[in-house]
């Protein structure tokens, strides 16, 4: 079960794409329930011999059926929003095992946060621990925090993708981080019970998270010498996953072995895992078909009805996403540019690719494109966001209903 060709048909679990994009048009983002339960079940199973709690990066794919298919299996979230927040409180995820991360939580987020009895904040400045301060007093609650720390460590992705280095927006320097959890345990509406860090995602090393432990490690024993004692170690999300032959991701108990070789000392704590990407990206593909194709220059073009607003990862980070014939063919890959309908020289999901020269009509599948796909997906060019569906079996579910014309105005003012 999963995504794969049956006699050159490629099927989602128990159904052909080409029957599939038939009843339902296309774009569309389809998924496959079984892909995603066994990588969530692949983190029970790696993190499983340890106190720990799976919270799944919300903002990777944010859909409320996706969330409630994690929420069964008993998956907490990482947010970064008061929306995502709504999200998966609604998909049934417990406020004990909801993190709050992102650099700038609005004091209504923060109420909003606080009211509904989160796990933690991971505080990522001092001014936004004073504000927190200030929002718990006037509930009369103590928040729960920890400080996102910048261990400056080296992920070895993307720039854009980088998040623990110095120079980052994100988390507050290591070298600053006793200070404040000093400053912060005479806060009077303020529990410290955490220390986290995320360090970037599409990682395909283990070494940068075991680097990102040593240095909290010292944090954490500096921390116990100072008399405070932490509850959690969130060691953050960033997983890489497969999305070239030539990437050979680490698995969740890769990543478990790591950690544990600097924090399996300290009896009394847990784990908290942050995974977006290496749990929902490869259930899902993107299904087109081709428009047209044409030459330019010493170029060969092939236009397909998937855009930039559908799938913004190989323009926004150079991402490289493996597209298939939906019907596998005989013809001879020629090299070719692969490209939406929106008038951008940015609108593409290949560059030089090797690919067939497939007719009008005929459909392509863009691979792993379940995490930070649907999730960014927009309007522009006033495009109508697509359709998608949950594969389970034989059995369809409509997730998210293909936009229509009166929705690209429904909230304008006239
Ligand atoms: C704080 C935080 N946690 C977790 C994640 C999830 O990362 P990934 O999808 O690479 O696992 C992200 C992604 O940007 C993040 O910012």
């Amino acid at each position: 079960m999963g995504i794969k060709y049956v006699n050159n048909e490629l099927y989602v679990e128990g159904l052909a794409v080409s029957k599939l994009a038939k009843k339902y048009g296309t774009p569309i983002y389809i998924y496959s329930k079984n892909t995603l339960e066994s990588n969530f079940h692949a983190y029970k199973k790696g993190f499983g011999d340890i106190d720990s709690i799976i919270c799944y990066a919300a903002k990777a794919n944010p859909n409320q059926n996706i969330m409630t298919i994690l929420a069964k299996l008993g998956s907490g979230a990482d947010i970064v929003s008061g929306g995502e927040l709504y999200r998966s409180l609604l998909a049934g995820i417990k406020p004990d095992k909801i993190v709050y991360s992102g650099v700038g939580k609005t004091a209504e987020e923060i109420e909003y946060a606080l009211k509904s009895n989160i796990l933690m904040f991971n505080v990522e400045s001092f001014e936004e621990l004073e504000q927190i301060n200030l929002i718990a007093k006037r509930l009369h609650k103590k928040a729960r925090i920890s400080f996102r720390v910048n261990p400056d460590v080296d992920p070895h992705t993307h720039k854009h993708i980088t998040t623990g280095k110095h120079g980052s927006k994100f988390g507050i320097r290591y070298e600053d981080a006793l200070g404040m959890y000093i400053a912060a345990s005479k806060m009077k509406n303020i529990k410290i019970v955490g220390v986290d860090s995320h360090i970037g995602s599409q990682i395909l090393e283990v070494s940068p998270f075991k680097q990102a432990a040593l240095k909290l490690s010292k944090l954490i024993d500096n921390l116990e010498k100072a008399k405070i004692f932490i509850k959690y170690i969130d060691i953050g999300g960033g997983l890489g996953i497969k999305y070239q032959k030539s990437e050979v991701p680490p698995s969740p108990e890769d990543l478990k072995k790591a950690v544990m070789s600097v924090y399996s000392k300290y009896k009394d704590k847990t784990i908290i895992v942050e995974p977006g990407r290496s749990i929902v990206a490869n259930a899902g593909i993107m299904v087109g078909k081709i428009l047209y194709r044409k030459v330019s220059g010493d170029k060969k073009f092939i236009i397909v009805d998937i855009g930039m607003n559908d799938l913004i990862r190989p323009t926004l980070y150079d991402a490289y996403h493996n597209i298939i014939p939906v019907r596998k063919t005989s013809k001879k890959p020629v090299i070719v540019d692969i490209v939406g309908p929106i008038c951008e020289t940015g609108d593409f999901i290949a560059k030089d690719r090797k690919f067939p020269m497939l007719f009008r009509g005929e459909l392509i599948a863009v691979e792993c494109i379940g995490a930070y796909g649907s999730a960014m997906a927009s309007q522009y060019n006033s495009r109508l966001r697509a359709q998608g569906i949950v594969i389970d079996g034989k059995k369809v579910t409509g997730i998210r209903k293909r936009e229509e014309l009166k929705d690209l105005i429904a909230k304008e003012i006239n």
